[in-house]
Parts: structure tokens; C-alpha cells; sequence
């Protein structure tokens, strides 16, 4: 074949890096188009369907799922064969780069990412400028790190059905530095029906970098026990239940820290808003604590503003709503929505963000404004819809401000 029909017939095969990757079912999940499958050892990408969409690479904690290799295009790499991997094979070295065009994929660099349509990714990809930096994969599937139960308090009133628990794990002497915003792997015990291991689940980290201790080699996160599918049909949720059920002593089986760009900015007078439901308040409260011990120590930023939107289904249902409560008003402006407070409207955390829109557009017209949106997958687009509705009220064009915020790394959403 000449070389340049050998180029032309080069396609770039998406790929997931069996080394790094912590079969956390998150790809699997999130593919638009049933992609992605697997089987008991290996995530792996079907190349007949996949469109290289993206939508898969943002939601990796580890950033396995974005590999992308060019191949001949009669020699793609079967399932058989990604499922036989322990490592990604040696990438094809290309005839000829400059000869290289792929239907709309550059070979040489990743595919790139159109802002709109099917390609489009809300959030940022890059932290704040002035992000601390993190550590991330520290520990995988190969070494997992085991962590000692320290402590395991319900966080939702006894009188809700909702358990929400606050679940701290002490790593004693092994390193696990991380940063508010992180989150870790739990690989619950035992196999599933099929009778392969089980995935780890993710947990976002609700406490500050220093511990949930302050200067304690420990973190904390916020777990609600899974009883229901999303569906509502009853369900016993495998690892949020093992974790609701941990005892104080108990040993856990953790992976990670993950997560490089849902970090808050460090630099002083930076604004931070914050929108969570659920258990998505983890790392605001993670942010918030961080926030609160620099004020504590003499170190705080009074220019710097923290105001939080936050989403439940009743005050019983909510996690920390008693320490939120006691926050200085001057230090927090907190906002709650509540969705079925007996006698009351229902409402959602866009609405409340709609009755404040005159103060989100002052804190979007400053340069210094980052926001972190967390918790239900549902409410994403209704978020974005006020964050242009308020940039709208003050002559802002969405588009403009948006595309601003996500190069600058100051729009950063996590849903699940
Ligand atoms: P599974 O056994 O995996 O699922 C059982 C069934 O329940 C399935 O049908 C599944 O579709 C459904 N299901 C799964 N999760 C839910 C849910 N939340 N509500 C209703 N149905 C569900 N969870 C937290 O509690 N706290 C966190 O801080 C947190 N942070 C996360 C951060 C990231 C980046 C991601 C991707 C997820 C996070 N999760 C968090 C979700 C968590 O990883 C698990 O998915 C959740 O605990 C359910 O796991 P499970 O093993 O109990 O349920
Ligand atoms: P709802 O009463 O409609 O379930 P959960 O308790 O399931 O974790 O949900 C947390 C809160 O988020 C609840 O108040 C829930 O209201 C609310 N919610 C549900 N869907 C959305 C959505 N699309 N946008 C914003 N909030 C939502």
C-alpha cells in the first residue's frame, strides 16, 4: 500500500487503559450510546459504536478512559483482545502526521472538544488558577490503601427515611494528601451476581485538606443509603449500604484521591458559589470548613464571598443543616430549597437561585467568581438556565460568560 492510502486508512480507536482504570462503572454509565461495556477484568470501548463524543472522558476519576490510538482502520482492536490487556499496547507510529485527517479527529492530538451539540461540556476542564495542586491515583485497583473506620454518624433527622450518614476514615501513617472538592474509590467486599469483584464507588470528600481532624491523616465523607433505584423500586444499594453500616474500627478498602479540576481557587478575594442537593453538599461543606479554619486562625478573606444553594427534600432531610445553621451570617450567605416541606411550594435550587438573581449577577459580572455545582444530575440544566437567565438581567452574553468560565476554570460541575 502507498504511503499515503496507509495514512488515509488510519483511524484513531478510543481506548481505556486497563493499568490506570479503577472499574468504577462511571463510563459505562454515562455513554450516551452503550459504548462501553465490560467484563470481569477489563472496561473496554466498541469501536463500531463509539463517536467520540467525550462524554465519558470528564466524568473519569482517573483519567484512563482517555486514550486514543491510531490504527490501522482493518486492524482496530476487537473486544476480545482489550478484554485480554493488562497494559494498552504500544501506539501505531504514524507513516506520516502531516498526511494524518480522520473524520474530524486530528490523530496527533485528542479529538477535539466542539462546544456545542454532542460534544458539549458544561463545566470546566482546568481547575482555578489559583487551585492548590493535588495528587490524584495515588492508589488504585493494584494498591489499594486500607483505611480504619473512625467514626459513623447519621446525619438526617431519625424521623426521615432518608439515612445520610458522615463516615470518617483514618489512613494512620500511609500518605493520602488531598484537596476539598476530591473524591476517593470504596471498593465494597464480596462479588456481584455474576460473580465478579465489585467496582469501587465514589465519594466526595466533605472534609478539608488539613482532616476531618484538623492536622489528623483522616477524611470524612457524606454517604445516603441506597433503598430505592431511581426509578423508586426498592433496591439494597451495595456500597452505600456497607458504608452506612461501617462500625467504628472497621477496615475499608479505598482507592484514589481523584479529581484535578473541582478544586477551589486559594487567592484572596475570590468568590465561591455553591449548589448542591443531597449528599452533593459534601464538598461544599468540605470548601466551606477549608474556608472556615482560615477564618478561625486569623487567615481568613473577608473580600472573598461564599454563598450556597441548597437543595432537599425537607430541613430533616438535610445534611449539616444544624452546623450551617450556626454559621456567621457574615461569613456565609446560605440558601435553602426545599422540595416537600408539608404546606409549602415546592421548590428546587434554581428557584432559589432565581428569587437571589440580582446578587448572582453581581458575583457573575466579578472576575473573581467560581462555581461549583454538586448532587443531582437533574438539576444541571436548570442551574445553567439561571446562571444565563441572571447574566441575561445584566445585559451578559451566556454564551461569552460561559465559555469564560469553563476556560478559566471557574465553572465546575460533578452530578451523579
Ligand atoms: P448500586 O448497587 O451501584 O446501585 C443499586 C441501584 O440503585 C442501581 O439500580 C442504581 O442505578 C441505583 N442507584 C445508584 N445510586 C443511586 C442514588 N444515589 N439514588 C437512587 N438510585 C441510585 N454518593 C454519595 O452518597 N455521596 C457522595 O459524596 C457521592 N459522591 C459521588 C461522586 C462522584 C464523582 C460520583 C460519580 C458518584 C458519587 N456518589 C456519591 C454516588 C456513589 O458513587 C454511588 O453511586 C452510590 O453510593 C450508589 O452506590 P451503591 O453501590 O449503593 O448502589
Ligand atoms: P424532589 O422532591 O422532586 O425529589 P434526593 O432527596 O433525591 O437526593 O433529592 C434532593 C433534592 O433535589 C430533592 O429536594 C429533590 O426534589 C430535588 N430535585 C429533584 N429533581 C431535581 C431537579 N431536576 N433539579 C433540582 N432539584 C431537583
Amino acid at each position: 500500500m502507498a504511503m499515503s492510502e496507509q495514512a488515509q486508512s488510519i483511524k484513531k480507536q478510543h481506548l481505556i487503559d486497563p493499568e490506570i482504570c479503577i472499574r468504577c462503572n462511571t463510563c459505562e454509565e454515562t455513554c450516551p450510546i452503550d459504548a462501553i461495556t465490560h467484563d470481569g477484568t477489563n472496561y473496554v470501548v466498541r469501536s463500531d459504536i463509539c463517536n467520540h463524543c467525550m462524554a465519558c472522558v470528564a466524568p473519569c476519576p482517573t483519567g484512563a478512559i482517555d486514550n486514543w490510538q491510531p490504527v490501522f482502520a482493518d486492524k482496530m482492536y476487537s473486544l476480545e483482545e482489550q478484554y485480554s490487556w493488562e497494559q494498552l499496547p504500544a501506539p501505531l507510529t504514524p507513516p506520516d502526521p502531516a498526511e494524518e485527517r480522520i473524520a474530524g479527529v486530528d490523530v496527533a492530538g485528542e479529538p477535539e472538544l466542539t462546544i456545542q451539540g454532542s460534544n458539549y461540556v458544561s463545566g470546566s476542564q482546568v481547575p482555578p488558577w489559583s487551585a492548590s495542586h493535588s495528587y490524584t491515583n495515588l492508589y488504585g485497583t493494584r494498591n489499594v490503601i486500607t483505611a480504619t473506620v473512625s467514626g459513623n454518624y447519621r446525619l438526617t433527622d431519625e424521623s426521615s427515611d432518608s439515612d445520610i450518614r458522615h463516615v470518617v476514615l483514618d489512613f494512620g501513617d500511609a500518605p493520602f494528601p488531598v484537596l476539598e472538592g476530591q473524591s476517593i474509590g470504596i471498593i465494597p467486599p464480596g462479588a456481584d451476581a455474576a460473580n465478579r469483584l465489585h467496582h469501587a464507588r465514589q465519594y466526595s470528600l466533605a472534609s478539608p485538606r488539613d482532616g476531618e481532624r484538623p492536622r489528623y491523616n483522616n477524611v470524612s465523607i457524606t454517604v445516603k443509603r441506597v433503598v430505592q433505584d431511581y426509578d423508586g423500586n426498592p433496591v439494597r444499594g451495595v456500597c452505600s449500604n456497607y458504608v452506612c453500616d461501617l462500625k467504628k474500627g472497621d477496615k475499608v478498602q479505598v482507592i484514589g484521591p481523584f479529581g484535578h479540576t473541582f478544586l477551589m481557587p486559594n487567592h484572596p478575594g475570590a468568590n465561591i458559589i455553591m449548589i448542591c442537593t443531597g449528599t452533593g453538599s459534601a464538598p461544599m461543606r468540605a470548601m466551606t470548613e477549608r474556608r472556615r479554619r482560615k477564618r478561625g486562625d486569623g487567615q481568613g478573606d473577608e473580600r472573598g464571598k461564599l454563598m450556597l444553594f441548597f437543595g432537599a427534600r425537607c430541613e430533616q432531610e438535610l445534611p449539616y443543616f444544624g452546623p450551617l445553621n450556626k454559621l456567621p451570617k457574615d461569613f456565609i450567605d446560605i440558601n435553602f430549597a426545599f422540595s416537600r416541606t408539608p404546606g409549602q411550594p415546592k421548590k428546587y435550587v434554581q428557584d432559589v437561585m432565581r428569587e437571589r438573581l440580582p446578587d448572582l449577577l453581581a458575583l457573575l459580572k466579578d472576575e473573581d467568581t467560581y462555581i461549583y455545582v454538586c448532587g443531582l444530575k437533574g438539576m444541571e440544566s436548570g442551574v445553567l438556565e439561571v446562571l444565563q437567565e441572571a447574566a441575561a438581567s445584566g445585559g451578559m452574553q451566556w454564551p461569552d460568560l460561559h465559555a469564560t468560565l469553563r476556560q478559566k476554570g471557574r465553572l465546575h460541575l460533578e452530578t451523579y
